[in-house]
C-alpha cells in the first residue's frame, strides 16, 4: 500500500462575504505521486492548495498531512511543504541566492549551499545567482519561485499554475524537472487549466467545479475513457446522409453535408482512420481537406459535469 502523506476530510471554505469556495471536499494523496487539479477559473484549485499549506483557514473539516493536523500541528506540517504561489510575487532588489537561501532560513533549517547550488542547477539558475530578482525575465522569476520553495527541502510540492505565462520550451523543461523531483521522492500537486499539462505530467487528475471535487482518476484510465480524438474531413459535394456501408465508424455529418467528423480513439492501435479513407475513396467520395483535434479539457469536462 502506498503511503498516504495527505489526508482530507470533508472541508469546506466559505469565504468571509458568504461565498463557498468549498463543499465538502475528500482527497487522498499519495507518497512520490504527481497530482493534478484540474477546472475552470474559480474551481477552489488555489482555495484548495492554501488551505492544505495553512495559508487559507478552512470552515470545516479536517486535513492532515504525513499525520499531522494542518491546523493544530501548523508548524510540523508547513515546513514539509513548499508551495509555487500562482502570483508572482517575487520583484526583490535581493540577488538570487540570497533570495532562494533566506527562505530556507524561514523554516529555521540550517545554511546549506551546497543543496542552494544544487537547487539552482537544476532549475538552470546558478549562473543567474548573482542577479537582483527584479531583473530576471518573467520565466525566470517563476523558476526562482520553484527554488524558493524548494530551499527548505519539502517532501510535497505545491505548483499553482506552475506554467501559465511560460513558453512552450519552458514548458517542457519544468516538466522534465518535476519529473526528477518526483524521482527523488518528492510528492507533487499542481493546478492547470491544461489537459495536455495534466496528460503529461499527472500520475493522478483531479477534477474540481464550483468548489466541489467531483472525480479523482488514474491519468491512464482516464484518457482510455476520455481521450477521444476526432477527424474532419471537408468533402467537395455534400452527403445527405452517410453511407449505410460504414455505419461500422462513428460518424457524424456537419456543415450542411459539407463535413465528415469522424470520433475515434487514439490510443487503439487501429484507430480506423486509414480505412476510413480507402472506403471513402471506394464509395467515389472526395475530400478537399481534413484536420484533427483532440478533445479539449473543456469538452471533457463538459462530458463529466454531465455524468455527475
Ligand atoms: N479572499 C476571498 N474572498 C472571497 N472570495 C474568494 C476569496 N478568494 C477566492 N475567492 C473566491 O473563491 C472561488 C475560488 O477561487 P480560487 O482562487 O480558489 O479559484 P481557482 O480554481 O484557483 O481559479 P483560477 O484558475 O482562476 O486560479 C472564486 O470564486 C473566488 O472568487
Ligand atoms: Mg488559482
Amino acid at each position: 500500500m502506498a503511503e498516504t502523506v495527505i489526508s482530507i476530510q470533508n472541508l469546506d471554505k466559505t469565504y468571509d462575504n458568504g461565498f463557498t469556495a468549498l463543499d465538502k471536499v475528500n482527497l487522498e494523496i499519495n507518497k512520490g505521486e504527481i497530482f493534478a487539479l484540474l477546472g475552470p477559473n474559480g474551481a477552489g484549485k488555489t482555495t484548495l492548495i492554501g488551505s492544505i499549506c495553512g495559508i487559507v483557514s478552512p470552515t470545516g473539516g479536517h486535513i492532515s498531512v504525513f499525520g499531522h493536523d494542518t491546523i493544530k500541528e501548523y508548524k510540523q506540517t508547513r515546513a514539509r511543504i513548499g508551495l509555487v504561489p500562482q502570483e508572482l510575487t517575487v520583484d526583490s532588489f535581493e540577488t538570487v541566492w540570497n533570495t532562494v537561501t533566506f527562505s530556507r532560513g524561514l523554516f529555521g533549517k540550517k545554511d546549506n549551499p551546497a543543496h542552494i547550488e544544487d537547487v539552482l542547477k537544476r532549475l538552470s539558475l546558478f549562473d543567474k545567482k548573482d542577479t537582483q530578482v527584479r531583473k530576471l525575465s518573467g520565466g525566470m522569476k517563476r523558476r526562482v519561485l520553484i527554488a524558493k520553495a524548494l530551499a527548505h527541502e519539502p517532501d510535497i510540492l505545491f505548483l499553482d499554475e506552475p506554467t501559465a505565462g511560460v513558453d512552450v520550451e519552458l514548458r517542457k523543461s519544468m516538466w522534465a524537472q518535476v519529473r526528477k523531483l518526483q524521482e527523488t521522492g518528492v510528492t507533487i500537486i499542481l493546478t492547470t487549466h491544461y489537459l495536455e499539462e495534466a496528460e503529461e505530467m499527472a500520475d493522478r487528475i483531479g477534477f474540481i467545479s464550483k468548489g466541489n471535487l467531483f472525480m479523482t482518476e488514474e491519468k491512464t484510465s482516464l484518457m482510455k475513457k476520455l481521450g477521444k480524438k476526432e477527424l474532419v474531413l471537408e468533402l467537395y459535394n455534400p452527403l445527405d446522409c452517410t453511407p449505410s456501408s460504414l455505419d461500422g465508424f462513428n460518424l457524424k455529418l456537419a456543415n450542411d453535408g459539407y463535413q465528415i467528423i469522424y470520433t475515434y480513439d487514439p490510443a487503439m492501435q487501429d484507430n480506423g482512420v486509414v480505412s476510413l479513407l480507402d472506403q471513402l475513396r471506394g464509395l467515389g467520395i472526395k475530400c478537399k481537406d481534413f484536420n484533427t483535434r483532440q478533445s479539449s479539457l473543456e469538452e471533457i469536462f463538459i462530458e463529466l459535469v454531465g455524468q455527475e
